[in-house]
Protein backbone atom coordinates (compact mmCIF):
# COMPACT_ATOMS: atom_id res chain seq x y z
CA UNK A 1 0.00 0.00 0.00
CA UNK A 2 2.80 2.39 0.59
CA UNK A 3 4.44 1.35 -2.15
CA UNK A 4 1.12 2.33 -4.28
CA UNK A 5 1.38 5.52 -2.50
CA UNK A 6 4.71 6.70 -3.62
CA UNK A 7 4.41 6.12 -7.08
CA UNK A 8 1.59 8.48 -6.86
CA UNK A 9 3.31 10.93 -5.44
CA UNK A 10 6.66 10.38 -8.20
CA UNK A 11 4.22 10.69 -10.79
CA UNK A 12 2.83 14.10 -9.34
CA UNK A 13 6.33 15.43 -9.31
CA UNK A 14 7.41 14.20 -12.83
CA UNK A 15 4.18 15.72 -14.41
CA UNK A 16 5.16 18.28 -16.49
CA UNK A 17 2.71 21.55 -16.84
CA UNK A 18 3.63 24.01 -19.18
CA UNK A 19 0.28 25.52 -20.79
CA UNK A 20 -3.21 25.53 -20.30
CA UNK A 21 -4.22 22.40 -21.62
CA UNK A 22 -1.02 19.98 -19.60
CA UNK A 23 -2.73 22.12 -16.25
CA UNK A 24 -6.45 20.69 -17.25
CA UNK A 25 -4.09 17.01 -17.85
CA UNK A 26 -2.93 16.94 -14.48
CA UNK A 27 -6.43 18.02 -12.67
CA UNK A 28 -8.16 14.97 -14.74
CA UNK A 29 -5.69 12.81 -13.51
CA UNK A 30 -4.87 13.39 -9.94
CA UNK A 31 -7.36 15.82 -8.32
CA UNK A 32 -11.06 15.18 -10.34
CA UNK A 33 -13.79 12.90 -8.38
CA UNK A 34 -12.37 10.01 -10.37
CA UNK A 35 -8.63 10.61 -9.87
CA UNK A 36 -5.93 9.23 -8.55
CA UNK A 37 -6.03 10.56 -5.08
CA UNK A 38 -9.52 10.43 -4.78
CA UNK A 39 -8.73 6.70 -5.78
CA UNK A 40 -6.19 6.32 -3.28
CA UNK A 41 -8.40 7.14 -0.15
CA UNK A 42 -10.83 4.74 -1.76
CA UNK A 43 -8.14 2.34 -0.86
CA UNK A 44 -8.65 3.04 2.73
CA UNK A 45 -11.14 0.20 3.75
CA UNK A 46 -8.92 -2.41 2.84
CA UNK A 47 -6.08 -0.85 5.37
CA UNK A 48 -5.74 -3.07 8.30
CA UNK A 49 -6.97 -0.38 11.65
CA UNK A 50 -3.63 -0.26 13.49
CA UNK A 51 -2.19 1.13 10.16
CA UNK A 52 -5.07 3.69 9.03
CA UNK A 53 -3.79 6.86 10.86
CA UNK A 54 -0.08 6.40 9.26
CA UNK A 55 -1.45 5.49 5.56
CA UNK A 56 -4.01 8.18 6.39
CA UNK A 57 -1.42 10.91 7.18
CA UNK A 58 0.60 9.61 3.73
CA UNK A 59 -2.66 9.51 1.79
CA UNK A 60 -3.35 13.40 3.08
CA UNK A 61 0.39 14.56 2.29
CA UNK A 62 0.25 13.33 -1.27
CA UNK A 63 -3.18 15.05 -1.64
CA UNK A 64 -1.37 18.47 -0.65
CA UNK A 65 1.34 17.61 -2.78
CA UNK A 66 -1.06 17.35 -5.62
CA UNK A 67 -2.97 20.12 -5.05
CA UNK A 68 -0.62 22.66 -3.81
CA UNK A 69 1.67 21.74 -8.13
CA UNK A 70 -1.95 22.73 -8.83
CA UNK A 71 -1.93 25.83 -7.43
CA UNK A 72 1.72 26.76 -8.29
CA UNK A 73 1.78 26.05 -11.93
CA UNK A 74 -1.51 27.82 -12.69
CA UNK A 75 0.21 31.04 -11.32
CA UNK A 76 2.95 30.36 -13.25
CA UNK A 77 1.29 30.35 -16.38
CA UNK A 78 -0.92 33.30 -16.10
CA UNK A 79 2.22 35.22 -15.51
CA UNK A 80 3.41 33.75 -18.60
CA UNK A 81 0.82 34.73 -20.78
CA UNK A 82 0.71 38.41 -19.38
CA UNK A 83 4.31 38.86 -20.19
CA UNK A 84 3.32 37.21 -23.54
CA UNK A 85 0.30 39.66 -23.98
CA UNK A 86 2.47 42.83 -23.15
CA UNK A 87 -0.58 43.07 -20.17
CA UNK A 88 0.47 46.06 -17.99
CA UNK A 89 0.87 45.27 -14.37
CA UNK A 90 0.56 48.49 -12.84
CA UNK A 91 -0.85 51.31 -14.63
CA UNK A 92 -0.04 53.78 -12.38
CA UNK A 93 3.74 53.31 -12.57
CA UNK A 94 5.62 56.59 -14.48
CA UNK A 95 6.32 55.85 -18.04
CA UNK A 96 9.91 55.33 -18.70
CA UNK A 97 10.76 58.84 -20.50
CA UNK A 98 11.36 58.82 -24.16
CA UNK A 99 14.34 60.88 -25.69
CA UNK A 100 13.94 62.73 -29.05
CA UNK A 101 17.31 63.63 -31.10
CA UNK A 102 18.33 67.13 -31.71
CA UNK A 103 20.73 68.88 -33.87
CA UNK A 104 24.19 69.34 -32.65
CA UNK A 105 24.75 72.83 -31.58
CA UNK A 106 27.33 73.39 -34.63
CA UNK A 107 25.01 72.48 -37.19
CA UNK A 108 22.49 74.45 -35.39
CA UNK A 109 24.90 77.61 -36.30
CA UNK A 110 25.72 76.35 -39.57
CA UNK A 111 22.35 75.95 -40.26
CA UNK A 112 21.82 79.91 -39.73
CA UNK A 113 24.80 80.80 -41.31
CA UNK A 114 23.62 79.08 -44.18
CA UNK A 115 20.09 80.55 -44.20
CA UNK A 116 21.45 84.20 -43.93
CA UNK A 117 24.23 83.67 -47.06
CA UNK A 118 21.27 82.13 -49.16
CA UNK A 119 18.78 85.46 -48.48
CA UNK A 120 21.95 87.39 -49.55
CA UNK A 121 22.21 85.62 -52.85
CA UNK A 122 25.00 83.56 -52.14
CA UNK A 123 24.58 79.70 -53.09
CA UNK A 124 26.91 76.84 -51.30
CA UNK A 125 29.98 74.86 -52.39
CA UNK A 126 32.47 72.10 -50.82
CA UNK A 127 36.04 70.92 -51.51
CA UNK A 128 38.22 68.08 -49.89
CA UNK A 129 39.38 67.77 -46.57
CA UNK A 130 42.60 66.61 -47.60
CA UNK A 131 44.27 69.29 -50.00
CA UNK A 132 47.63 69.61 -51.42
CA UNK A 133 50.27 72.34 -50.67
CA UNK A 134 49.18 74.17 -53.94
CA UNK A 135 45.54 74.84 -53.10
CA UNK A 136 46.12 75.35 -49.52
CA UNK A 137 48.89 77.49 -49.70
CA UNK A 138 50.66 78.46 -53.11
CA UNK A 139 47.80 79.84 -55.05
CA UNK A 140 46.30 81.39 -51.73
CA UNK A 141 49.84 83.56 -52.25
CA UNK A 142 51.66 82.41 -49.23
CA UNK A 143 55.36 82.73 -49.65
CA UNK A 144 57.26 79.70 -49.49
CA UNK A 145 58.85 80.24 -46.13
CA UNK A 146 55.58 81.66 -44.51
CA UNK A 147 55.36 79.99 -40.60
CA UNK A 148 51.82 78.44 -41.29
CA UNK A 149 53.65 75.93 -43.61
CA UNK A 150 55.88 74.97 -40.57
CA UNK A 151 55.00 71.19 -39.46
CA UNK A 152 53.50 72.94 -36.27
CA UNK A 153 50.71 74.45 -37.79
CA UNK A 154 49.81 71.97 -39.97
CA UNK A 155 49.43 67.95 -40.62
CA UNK A 156 51.45 66.52 -43.38
CA UNK A 157 49.63 63.34 -44.90
CA UNK A 158 52.53 63.27 -47.56
CA UNK A 159 55.99 65.07 -47.52
CA UNK A 160 57.56 64.97 -50.56
CA UNK A 161 60.86 65.76 -51.74
CA UNK A 162 59.60 65.79 -55.51
CA UNK A 163 59.60 68.95 -56.79
CA UNK A 164 56.79 67.50 -59.19
CA UNK A 165 55.06 65.87 -56.21
CA UNK A 166 52.75 67.78 -53.99
CA UNK A 167 53.13 67.70 -50.47
CA UNK A 168 49.28 66.35 -49.04
CA UNK A 169 47.56 67.97 -46.21
CA UNK A 170 44.72 68.31 -44.32
CA UNK A 171 43.15 71.71 -45.20
CA UNK A 172 44.47 74.18 -42.66
CA UNK A 173 41.50 76.74 -43.53
CA UNK A 174 38.43 76.71 -45.80
CA UNK A 175 40.40 79.37 -48.19
CA UNK A 176 41.55 76.85 -50.69
CA UNK A 177 37.90 75.62 -52.07
CA UNK A 178 37.94 79.40 -53.14
CA UNK A 179 40.92 78.32 -55.73
CA UNK A 180 38.93 75.23 -56.45
CA UNK A 181 35.41 77.25 -57.63
CA UNK A 182 37.21 79.95 -59.36
CA UNK A 183 39.36 77.17 -61.35
CA UNK A 184 35.89 75.93 -62.19
CA UNK A 185 33.68 78.56 -62.73
CA UNK A 186 33.66 82.22 -64.54
CA UNK A 187 32.93 85.10 -62.64
CA UNK A 188 30.62 86.04 -61.49
CA UNK A 189 31.01 84.03 -58.57
CA UNK A 190 29.04 84.45 -55.06
CA UNK A 191 29.39 81.22 -52.78
CA UNK A 192 29.98 80.23 -49.23
CA UNK A 193 31.94 77.38 -48.49
CA UNK A 194 31.39 75.44 -45.22
CA UNK A 195 33.40 72.91 -43.81
CA UNK A 196 35.77 70.97 -41.83
CA UNK A 197 39.35 72.06 -41.37
CA UNK A 198 42.31 71.24 -39.00
CA UNK A 199 45.60 72.20 -37.22
CA UNK A 200 48.30 70.72 -35.42
CA UNK A 201 47.32 72.75 -31.96
CA UNK A 202 47.62 72.03 -28.47
CA UNK A 203 43.92 70.98 -26.80
CA UNK A 204 42.36 73.35 -24.87
CA UNK A 205 39.65 75.05 -23.83
CA UNK A 206 40.11 77.76 -26.10
CA UNK A 207 41.37 75.63 -29.55
CA UNK A 208 41.28 72.38 -30.72
CA UNK A 209 42.60 70.17 -33.60
CA UNK A 210 39.98 70.74 -35.53
CA UNK A 211 37.20 72.97 -36.19
CA UNK A 212 34.65 74.57 -38.65
CA UNK A 213 34.59 77.37 -40.65
CA UNK A 214 32.38 79.04 -42.98
CA UNK A 215 34.26 80.94 -46.35
CA UNK A 216 32.67 83.56 -48.33
CA UNK A 217 33.79 84.64 -52.04
CA UNK A 218 32.37 87.25 -54.12
CA UNK A 219 33.63 87.69 -57.43
CA UNK A 220 32.66 90.36 -60.43
CA UNK A 221 33.46 93.44 -61.76
CA UNK A 222 33.61 96.75 -59.61
CA UNK A 223 33.60 94.52 -56.35
CA UNK A 224 33.84 97.23 -53.60
CA UNK A 225 34.99 97.20 -50.11
CA UNK A 226 32.09 98.84 -49.62
CA UNK A 227 29.71 96.02 -50.34
CA UNK A 228 32.25 93.74 -48.61
CA UNK A 229 31.45 95.62 -45.17
CA UNK A 230 27.92 95.93 -46.05
CA UNK A 231 27.62 92.15 -46.28
CA UNK A 232 29.62 91.42 -43.08
CA UNK A 233 27.33 93.89 -40.90
CA UNK A 234 24.11 92.71 -42.70
CA UNK A 235 25.65 89.28 -41.29
CA UNK A 236 26.53 90.32 -37.92
CA UNK A 237 22.97 91.70 -37.48
CA UNK A 238 20.71 88.57 -38.97
CA UNK A 239 23.33 86.73 -36.77
CA UNK A 240 23.40 88.79 -33.60
CA UNK A 241 20.32 90.99 -33.75
CA UNK A 242 19.97 94.50 -35.37
CA UNK A 243 21.21 96.02 -31.90
CA UNK A 244 24.57 94.23 -32.41
CA UNK A 245 27.76 96.31 -31.83
CA UNK A 246 30.32 95.42 -34.31
CA UNK A 247 33.46 96.77 -35.37
CA UNK A 248 36.21 96.58 -38.08
CA UNK A 249 39.97 96.56 -37.97
CA UNK A 250 42.37 96.19 -40.75
CA UNK A 251 44.55 93.23 -40.63
CA UNK A 252 46.96 90.95 -42.90
CA UNK A 253 46.09 87.55 -45.04
CA UNK A 254 48.37 86.57 -47.70
CA UNK A 255 45.65 86.67 -49.74
CA UNK A 256 43.40 89.77 -49.80
CA UNK A 257 44.81 93.29 -49.76
CA UNK A 258 43.87 95.65 -48.24
CA UNK A 259 42.59 92.77 -45.00
CA UNK A 260 40.48 93.25 -42.41
CA UNK A 261 38.78 91.71 -39.36
CA UNK A 262 35.26 92.28 -37.67
CA UNK A 263 34.81 91.59 -33.85
CA UNK A 264 31.72 91.56 -32.30
CA UNK A 265 30.81 93.11 -28.17
CA UNK A 266 30.11 89.97 -26.19
CA UNK A 267 28.10 91.07 -22.81
CA UNK A 268 28.99 89.18 -20.14
CA UNK A 269 28.89 88.99 -16.35
CA UNK A 270 32.36 90.91 -16.19
CA UNK A 271 31.21 93.32 -18.78
CA UNK A 272 31.79 92.54 -22.04
CA UNK A 273 34.50 92.71 -24.47
CA UNK A 274 35.39 92.39 -28.38
CA UNK A 275 35.29 89.06 -30.13
CA UNK A 276 37.05 88.00 -33.25
CA UNK A 277 34.57 86.61 -35.55
CA UNK A 278 35.95 86.56 -38.97
CA UNK A 279 38.56 87.55 -41.49
CA UNK A 280 37.68 89.05 -44.66
CA UNK A 281 39.68 91.75 -47.28
CA UNK A 282 39.39 91.91 -51.33
CA UNK A 283 40.72 89.05 -53.17
CA UNK A 284 45.34 90.08 -53.92
CA UNK A 285 45.69 90.21 -57.60
CA UNK A 286 47.81 87.34 -57.00
CA UNK A 287 45.64 85.04 -56.40
CA UNK A 288 43.09 86.03 -59.54
CA UNK A 289 47.07 84.99 -61.55
CA UNK A 290 47.14 82.07 -60.03
CA UNK A 291 43.68 80.72 -60.88
CA UNK A 292 43.56 82.85 -64.97
CA UNK A 293 41.53 85.39 -63.51
CA UNK A 294 41.83 88.61 -65.12
CA UNK A 295 43.02 90.90 -62.03
CA UNK A 296 42.23 94.10 -64.75
CA UNK A 297 38.80 93.31 -65.28
CA UNK A 298 37.27 91.80 -62.03
CA UNK A 299 37.71 92.56 -58.68
CA UNK A 300 36.33 90.36 -55.38
CA UNK A 301 36.29 90.09 -51.67
CA UNK A 302 36.56 87.30 -49.60
CA UNK A 303 36.06 85.99 -45.67
CA UNK A 304 36.58 83.02 -43.52
CA UNK A 305 34.74 82.88 -40.22
CA UNK A 306 35.06 80.45 -37.10
CA UNK A 307 31.52 78.14 -36.60
CA UNK A 308 32.78 77.24 -33.27
CA UNK A 309 33.24 80.45 -31.95
CA UNK A 310 30.10 81.73 -33.51
CA UNK A 311 28.09 78.52 -32.03
CA UNK A 312 30.11 78.76 -28.62
CA UNK A 313 29.01 82.73 -28.86
CA UNK A 314 25.68 82.37 -29.73
CA UNK A 315 24.96 79.34 -26.62
CA UNK A 316 27.09 80.20 -24.15
CA UNK A 317 29.79 77.46 -23.85
CA UNK A 318 32.93 78.32 -22.86
CA UNK A 319 34.85 75.18 -23.56
CA UNK A 320 35.18 74.03 -27.41
CA UNK A 321 36.52 70.47 -26.80
CA UNK A 322 32.42 70.21 -25.66
CA UNK A 323 31.60 70.33 -28.93
CA UNK A 324 33.28 67.12 -29.71
CA UNK A 325 33.16 64.75 -27.06
CA UNK A 326 29.60 64.05 -28.45
CA UNK A 327 28.40 63.73 -24.83
CA UNK A 328 24.67 63.21 -25.03
CA UNK A 329 24.12 64.91 -21.51
CA UNK A 330 25.52 68.12 -22.96
CA UNK A 331 23.93 67.64 -26.09
CA UNK A 332 20.17 67.19 -25.26
CA UNK A 333 20.15 70.86 -24.11
CA UNK A 334 20.46 72.30 -27.50
CA UNK A 335 16.92 71.42 -28.54
CA UNK A 336 15.63 73.33 -31.16
N1 LIG B 1 41.64 81.57 -43.99
C1 LIG B 1 41.70 82.46 -42.84
C2 LIG B 1 41.98 81.66 -41.57
O1 LIG B 1 41.81 80.50 -41.56
C3 LIG B 1 40.39 83.18 -42.68
C4 LIG B 1 40.17 84.17 -43.78
C5 LIG B 1 40.59 85.46 -43.68
C6 LIG B 1 39.51 83.77 -44.94
C7 LIG B 1 40.39 86.37 -44.68
C8 LIG B 1 39.28 84.68 -45.96
C9 LIG B 1 39.75 85.99 -45.83
O2 LIG B 1 38.67 84.37 -47.10
O3 LIG B 1 39.54 86.90 -46.83
O4 LIG B 1 42.37 82.25 -40.60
Amino acid sequence: MLDKINDIKKEIQNFSIENEEELEAFRLEFLSRNGKVQSMFGLMKDVPNEQKAEMGKSMNEVKNLAQQTFDDAKIAIQKNDKKEFGALDDITLPVEPTYSGSFHPLTQALNEIKQIFLRLGFSIADGPELEDDFHNFTALNFPPDHPARDMQDTFFVRKSDDKDVDDLVLRTHTSPVQIRLMKEQEPPVRSIMPGRVFRNEAVTAKSYFQFNQVEGLYVNEKVTMGELIETLVMFARLMYGSDVKYRVRPSYFPFTEPSMEMDVWWENEKGGQWLEILGAGMVDPNVFQSVGVDPEKYTGFAFGMGVDRIAMLRYGIDDIRLLYDNDIRFLQQFKS
